[in-house]
């Protein structure tokens, strides 16, 4: 059953994992539109967070990642992809116990000029994370987009839908409800977890992009006949 906009919780308790451009950002714009957001950081009273907080308008704390985690009924994962996993082992399976996991990493090693999937193409982070959480509904979302894209995204000919993926149908549609919170026209559902081996190396493509183009506020549209 299609559930309307409106009808999305409106003050959900979301935790934020990690405090980078992408954390920040999403955040940001998820307190913004009403919710109760605890962002998570090994260093959560630091003065650049006590600063970047106090600019934030609606409910927003800083907590440490398990603070975060515990807080949160729906959860963003937004740490560094090298650190992804390091990062759920610390905080063991528990807090993601049944929670909307919403994904947004990339397993990128910058070692060369364009940067390349350190999982290869038969494995993705989007499956290593759902199987380090496995009682989590994980959905691979944002991972395609530039972070100062992700709230209210501005694009000649409008914002493209979302790619994501993930194996819970109704943890998609509450992700659905949520990119179109924060100004996306909806998303394409690319089918189960596993479809991140195919969403992840798009980014190597997007960096590649944007070097050409000169700009990181690009992004990828499909277009239909
Ligand atoms: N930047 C973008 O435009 C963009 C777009 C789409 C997807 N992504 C993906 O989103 C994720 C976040 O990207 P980002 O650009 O916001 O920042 P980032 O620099 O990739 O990650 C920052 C976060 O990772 C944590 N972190 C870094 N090293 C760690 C370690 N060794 N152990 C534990 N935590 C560690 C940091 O912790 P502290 O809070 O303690 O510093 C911080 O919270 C990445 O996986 C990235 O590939 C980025």
């Amino acid at each position: 059953m299609l559930i309307a906009v409106s009808d999305f919780p409106p003050g959900m308790k979301i935790g934020v994992l990690g405090s980078g451009d992408v954390g920040r950002t999403l955040a940001r714009g998820l307190a913004s539109r009403g919710h109760e957001v605890r962002l998570g950081s090994r260093e959560p009273q630091s003065e650049k967070l006590r600063t970047w907080r106090s600019s934030v308008k609606g409910t927003i704390s800083t907590g440490t990642f398990a603070e975060a985690a515990a807080h949160g009924d729906l959860l963003v994962l937004c740490v560094h992809g090298a650190a992804a996993e390091a990062v759920l082992d610390s905080l063991g399976p528990l807090p993601f116990q049944g929670k909307v996991v919403i994904d947004t990493t990339n397993p990128l090693v910058f070692s060369s000029e364009v940067p390349s999937l350190f999982v290869g193409l038969t494995d993705s982070l989007g499956e290593r994370v759902q199987r380090k959480i496995p009682g989590a509904r994980v959905v691979k979302a944002f991972n395609t987009i530039s972070s100062e894209q992700m709230v209210d995204p501005q694009f000649g000919g409008g914002p493209p839908e979302m790619l994501i993926c993930g194996n819970d149908p109704a943890a998609k549609t509450q992700v659905d409800h949520l990119v179109r919170e924060l100004g996306w026209p909806g998303v394409i559902d690319l089918g189960g977890i596993e479809e991140c081996r195919w969403l992840e190396p798009l980014v190597p493509l997007w960096i590649r992009i944007g070097a050409k183009l000169g700009t990181w506020k690009h992004g990828l549209k499909v277009v239909r006949p």
